[in-house]
C-alpha cells in the first residue's frame, strides 16, 4: 500500500526532542507514573497488582476491566461497543481498513488530522474535502456538507473537537450532521482524542457513539488524559463494525501491552481525577495564550472551545514551514506550519504543555515578532 508522508508527525519527529520550548505538544501535560499514581492514591499498592502479572499477550481485545473503564465514557456503550488499539493512530487505521475499499465515496471535514483523508486515499477511495473557514468559527458550512454526501457516500468523517483549530460541535450541530449521514445510511467517524478538554462545562461533550447507531468514536488516553506514553486507544462503535476491524487487527495490532492496559484502567476509573486536572490546565494556558494573542496585533485566531490546539494566523508574507524553521532556530521555540495541514499564513500552536515552557515560548516569540517586522521592513498587514 502507498500512502502520502504524514507531514505533522514527521515535522513532530524532526523537531520535538531538540526544541527548548514546545509548543506544539498537542497532548495536556504528560503525567508521570508517580504523579498518576499519586492522584489516584495508589503508590504502595500497585506493585501488588503489577509483579503477580504473567507477561502473556493478555486480553487480545482488551481486558474487561477496561473495555468497562472505556464503554463508562459514553451514554450507551457496553464492553461490546468497544475494541482496545495501539492508541487513537492505531484506532483511525482499522476504522479505515475495515470500511473503506476503492471507490468508496468518503467526506472528510478539512483541516485534519491527514489519517482522515491519506488513509482513505491510499485505500482508492473517492475523498472529498469539506473546508473549515475561520470566518464561521471553523464550523462546517452544513449546506456545502448536504450537498457533498450523496446516496454513494460510505463515511463522514472528523475530529471533534478539531485539530487543529479547536473548534467544537456540540449537540445541535452534531444532530445535524447525523441527520445528513443518516439520509443516505453513511457511518461517521468522529475522532475524539480532544473529548474532555473544553473551556466550558464540567461534563465529557457528546459523542457521535451515542447520537447515531452507525456512529463511532476514537480516543486515545493521549491528550485528554496525559498518558500518550501507554499507547493506548479505542475504538467505540456498532459490533459489526468492531468485528469488521478485527480482522485488520489480527494481522496489525494481536493485542496492547498489558502493562498499558493495567494502567489506562487504573486512570480511567479515576478519570473525574484526570479530567479535572486536565480541564484546568488548559482553561489557564488558553487564558495566557488569550491574553498574549491580545497583545500581538501581527496574530490573530478564533479562540478555540475545545481541545489542546490552535491555528495562529500572522500577517507576514511568508511560508508557515519558513516561519517555523526561523522561529525555532533563532529561539528554541517548536510550532507547527499550518503546511503541514494544507493551510497557509499561520502555525499551530499547542498550548496545553507545562504553564511556565507556555509563558517563556510565547516572551521568545514575541521578540521574534518584533525582528521580523524590523528586518522585513514593514509591519503587519
Ligand atoms: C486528532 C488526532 N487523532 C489521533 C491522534 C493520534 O493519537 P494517539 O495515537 O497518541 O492516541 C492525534 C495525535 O496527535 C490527533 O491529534
Amino acid at each position: 500500500m502507498k500512502i502520502t508522508p504524514f507531514t505533522v508527525e514527521q515535522w513532530m519527529n524532526a523537531h520535538e526532542t531538540g526544541c527548548r520550548y514546545n509548543l506544539a505538544e498537542t497532548c495536556v501535560e504528560s503525567l508521570t507514573l508517580a504523579e498518576l499514581l499519586d492522584m489516584v492514591g495508589q503508590t504502595d499498592s500497585i506493585l501488588d497488582e503489577l509483579l503477580p502479572l504473567k507477561m502473556t499477550y493478555g486480553a487480545i481485545e482488551g481486558s474487561d476491566r477496561l473495555r468497562s473503564a472505556i464503554a463508562a465514557l459514553y451514554d450507551s456503550a457496553t464492553i461490546g461497543n468497544v475494541l482496545v488499539t495501539h492508541g487513537a493512530i492505531g484506532a483511525n487505521s482499522l476504522v479505515y481498513q475495515a470500511l473503506v475499499g476503492a471507490g468508496d465515496r468518503v467526506v472528510t471535514i478539512v483541516p485534519t488530522y491527514q489519517q482522515h483523508y491519506s488513509i482513505p486515499e491510499s485505500l482508492g477511495a473517492d475523498v472529498h474535502r469539506l473546508h473549515l473557514r475561520a470566518g464561521n468559527g471553523y464550523l462546517p458550512d452544513l449546506e456545502e456538507l448536504r450537498r457533498l454526501v450523496t446516496p454513494a457516500t460510505k463515511l463522514i468523517a472528523f475530529s471533534n473537537p478539531n485539530n487543529p483549530t479547536g473548534s467544537l460541535m456540540d449537540r445541535v450541530f452534531l444532530d445535524e450532521i447525523v441527520r445528513i449521514a443518516a439520509s443516505v445510511g453513511a457511518y461517521i467517524l468522529s475522532d475524539e482524542v480532544y473529548r474532555g478538554t473544553t473551556q466550558e462545562g464540567d461534563t465529557l461533550t457528546e459523542s457521535v457513539a451515542d447520537l447515531y447507531p452507525r456512529g463511532i468514536s476514537t480516543g486515545s488516553m493521549s491528550k485528554t488524559f496525559s498518558l500518550a506514553g501507554l499507547r493506548l486507544g479505542w475504538i467505540c462503535g456498532p459490533a459489526e463494525v468492531l468485528r469488521a476491524a478485527e480482522v485488520h487487527r489480527d494481522y496489525n495490532t494481536i493485542s496492547v501491552g498489558i502493562l498499558d492496559d493495567l494502567f489506562s484502567s487504573v486512570a480511567l476509573e479515576n478519570r473525574d481525577k484526570i479530567l479535572a486536572r486536565s480541564r484546568s490546565l488548559v482553561r489557564r494556558n488558553l487564558a495566557t495564550l488569550d491574553r498574549w494573542m491580545k497583545s500581538e496585533n501581527a496574530l490573530s485566531y478564533v479562540k478555540p472551545r475545545g481541545g489542546t490546539i490552535s491555528l495562529l494566523h500572522y500577517s507576514y508574507d511568508m511560508a508557515s514551514r519558513d516561519f517555523c524553521a526561523r522561529l525555532l532556530n533563532e529561539t528554541g521555540v517548536l510550532f507547527t506550519p499550518g503546511s503541514a495541514f494544507e493551510v497557509e499564513g499561520c502555525v499551530r500552536i499547542g498550548y496545553a504543555n507545562n504553564h511556565a515552557i507556555l509563558e517563556e515560548g510565547l516572551r521568545h516569540t514575541s521578540g521574534f515578532l518584533r525582528r521580523l517586522g524590523i528586518t522585513r521592513g514593514r509591519g503587519p498587514e
